[in-house]
């Protein structure tokens, strides 16, 4: 692979040929200002936002420039600042950016560059579509279309990575919008829950219904651990509330899911604060159900498989182990019910 050198605001940096300054720029430690670029995506160079300065000439968009020896690129400098002020403004401009009450509030790239650039929301006089909020026909994703601004991230999430091809952008100038299928409400529409397209969404023009109304974005707390559904192990980062309360998923980036969920990693998680979730051994006594320890479980588990083994061989006794299970515990349960129970009769659910 041929080696490029190029020096980003001063600092030699070397990058591979077929890479972009974006590209580059990341691995080297510098931020670009970015809405419609995102590293597991396509790219498309429709924001502008990350344009850099070349040879101190011309400006490019850096997320779409491949990287030429002895480039020298500047990522910001007084013209670009005031440039990417301008292009924020225009976004501004366009469909209803009230942070106040907004759902996306304290968790919006959008958000973060206005305050960063401290942009301000031009009073000027502009033809606003205004557009209905889906919010009832999915339980799972709200779909606000007057805080996009047609990045197509999800879009191209949607059809890159869940290869639902569910969302897409329709019209033209300033008619251009967001369509579910053949311009369809979200619950009605081919969507099959994944969550993916709001995982990228840089605003909140889609979000996620269930953490509606649980607390402020800047209030959760986020814990990373796997996903406990299927043997595939994905990689989630779970976020919880200033109570305590499980209130959203989202797939970690660097896990082997390459930051993608099912809709059971991404929605499946209610049962974990359901107060009918068994959290101790019930035995049946009297034709009840009744708590007991886990010493009694046991003993009485024990106690009945070895009555089977003993009255009926050992091939009267099955055993069913879980994907939900680690390794470790399934190689346990097999090991127990081949040398201790003495039976080959072990499974999965997987296979169920
Ligand atoms: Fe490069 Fe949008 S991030 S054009």
């Amino acid at each position: 692979m041929e080696k490029i050198t190029l020096t980003i605001d001063g600092k030699e940096v070397t990058g591979i040929a077929g890479q972009t300054i974006m590209e580059v720029a990341r691995e080297n430690g510098f931020h670009i200002p970015h809405l419609c670029y995102h590293p597991k995506l396509s790219k498309t160079g429709a924001c502008r936002l990350c344009i850099v300065r070349i040879n101190n000439t011309m400006l490019k968009a850096s997320c779409t420039e491949p990287v030429v020896s002895d480039m020298k690129v500047i990522t910001e400098d007084e013209g670009i600042k005031s440039i990417r002020k301008w292009l924020l403004g225009l976004i501004l401009m366009e469909g209803d950016h009230n942070c106040l009450y907004c759902d996306a509030d304290g968790d919006c790239q959008l958000q973060a560059y206005v305050k960063t650039y401290e942009v301000e929301q031009s009073k000027e006089d502009f033809p606003v579509i205004e557009r209905e909020i889906d919010y009832i026909t999915s339980n799972a994703i709200k779909r606000n279309e007057n805080r996009c601004i047609l990045c197509g991230r999800c879009v191209r999430a949607c059809k890159e990575i869940q290869v639902s091809n569910v969302w897409g952008l329709c019209e033209r100038g300033s008619s251009t919008h967001l369509i579910a299928d053949d311009d369809k409400k979200i619950g009605e529409s081919t969507c099959v829950k994944c969550g993916t397209c709001v995982q990228y969404c840089p605003t909140g023009a889609l979000t996620f219904q269930p953490v509606l109304g649980k607390g402020p974005n800047w209030e959760l707390k986020k814990e990373s651990s796997i996903c406990i559904y299927c043997g595939v192990g994905c990689k989630i980062d779970f976020y919880t509330n200033k109570e305590g309360l499980l209130v959203k998923t989202m797939g970690h980036e660097d896990g082997p899911n390459d930051g993608h969920l099912c809709v059971k990693g991404r929605f499946g998680f209610d049962f974990v604060q359901s107060p009918k979730r068994l959290t101790k051994p019930l035995i049946k006594k009297e034709g009840q159900f009744q708590e007991v320890g886990w010493n009694e479980a046991l003993d009485f588990v024990a106690q009945k498989l070895s009555a089977a083994k003993e009255q009926f061989g050992p091939d009267s006794i099955a055993g069913l182990s879980s994907a939900k299970c680690t390794n470790e515990e399934n190689y346990v349960m097999q090991k127990f019910m081949r040398s201790v129970i003495g039976t080959n009769n072990i499974d999965h659910c997987a296979r169920l």
